[in-house]
């Protein structure tokens, strides 16, 4: 019995692969697999098998039969590409299959533009770590333990075997001054994007992780109006070239004096609305001139270089330039808003 199976198996492949025509194809199929075909016809010749020897007859049986099954539908396959490659067989004018193209990312868009602005103006771009040292993120920027600016700075703190407490997710892009400043002598015109870290309640205006663009310009001689010229310029290509500014005192441990910049709103043009609250002014960003303690820190002579600072956050940007009402719209990957920005 098991042989007459094995026999049948061999024949049927030989006679598979000598077919040619769909004709054939089909004489194949109802001669070896239909229900009148030859494998039927040999599994009702179980019944007077000997019990003890019907298990392993029913395997071999249902091994033969998955077998040619799948011989039959590979063949198929063949017959079916060999047509449509033979005559051309499928249609050249429909229309391809799109792959969906993909988006550059809203705040992406907004750090490439802003750094564009500064570089036509003899700014390089640089880089730096987003894991940070303390000392780095705070203490070099004139901000030590016990600062009441660290409040401000909710902070992922990193605990390693060897140095704990010590590292952490840098919380502004604002170390790289004092890391661009150690490797390099003045003069320095330099921005920096990346992303910053805050442990913060995640709201409409917050999230934990964000970018940030820091500028540092050093050099002999640079003033408080060097600041507020380029800081004017970019204003100004940035967001129209009627654009005016506003400085007002602010603090920030590593200038001094420091300052918040606002330009009139480009929406209303200083008349008040709802995107600038009523104020006619939009704050953009904090700036001011290093503070001595800085450039004393990484080896600069405050009495011979001075230098002027700031730092900004492109989603704000984004979402005054854009209407964009919520922060964590960015980061939720949520494609119907990444794909306006297409
Ligand atoms: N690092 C500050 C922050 O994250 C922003 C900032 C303010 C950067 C003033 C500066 C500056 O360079 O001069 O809030």
């Amino acid at each position: 019995m098991i042989e007459s199976l094995q026999a049948l198996q061999r024949e049927a492949h030989d006679e598979l692969s000598n077919s040619r025509t769909n004709d054939e194809l089909e004489a194949w199929r109802l001669r070896f697999l239909a229900r009148s075909g030859q494998l039927t016809r040999l599994l009702r010749g179980v019944g007077v098998a000997a019990p003890e020897d019907r298990p392993l007859i029913g395997r071999v049986a249902n091994e033969v039969k998955a077998a040619l099954e799948s011989a039959y539908e590979a063949r198929q396959r063949d017959f079916e590409q060999d047509a449509e490659r033979a005559n051309g067989d499928f249609d050249v004018t429909l229309p391809g299959r799109l792959p969906r193209r993909g988006a550059i990312h809203p705040t992406i868009r907004v750090v490439r533009d802003i750094l564009t602005v500064f570089q036509s103006i003899g700014f390089r771009v640089a880089e730096g770590p987003e894991v940070e040292w303390e000392r780095y993120n705070f203490e070099l920027l004139n901000i030590p333990r016990d600062h009441p600016a660290r409040d401000m700075h909710d902070t992922y703190w990193i605990d390693t075997p060897t140095n704990p407490g010590s590292m952490l997710l840098r919380t502004h892009t604002s170390p790289n001054q004092v890391r661009i400043m150690e490797r390099t002598a003045p003069p320095v015109r330099v921005v920096v994007p990346g992303r910053v870290y805050r442990y913060e309640a995640i709201d409409a205006t917050h999230e934990t992780m964000f970018f940030q663009i820091e500028g540092l310009a050093v050099d002999r001689g640079i003033t408080m109006a060097d600041l507020k010229g380029t800081l004017t310029a970019f204003a100004r290509a940035m967001f129209g070239s009627e654009r005016r500014i506003l400085f007002y005192c602010s603090y920030f441990p590593f200038v001094e004096p420091g300052v918040e910049v606002a330009i009139d709103c480009f929406a209303c043009g200083g008349a008040g609305c709802r995107i600038c609250k009523q104020s006619g002014w939009i704050e953009i960003m904090g700036a001011g001139m290093v503070h001595p303690n800085v450039l004393r820190a990484v080896g600069y002579d405050p009495d011979v270089v001075s230098g002027f600072a700031f730092g900004m956050g492109p989603e704000r940007v984004a979402m005054l330039k854009y209407g964009i009402q919520d922060i964590r719209l960015f980061y939720g990957n949520d494609l119907r808003f990444l794909r306006q920005f297409a």
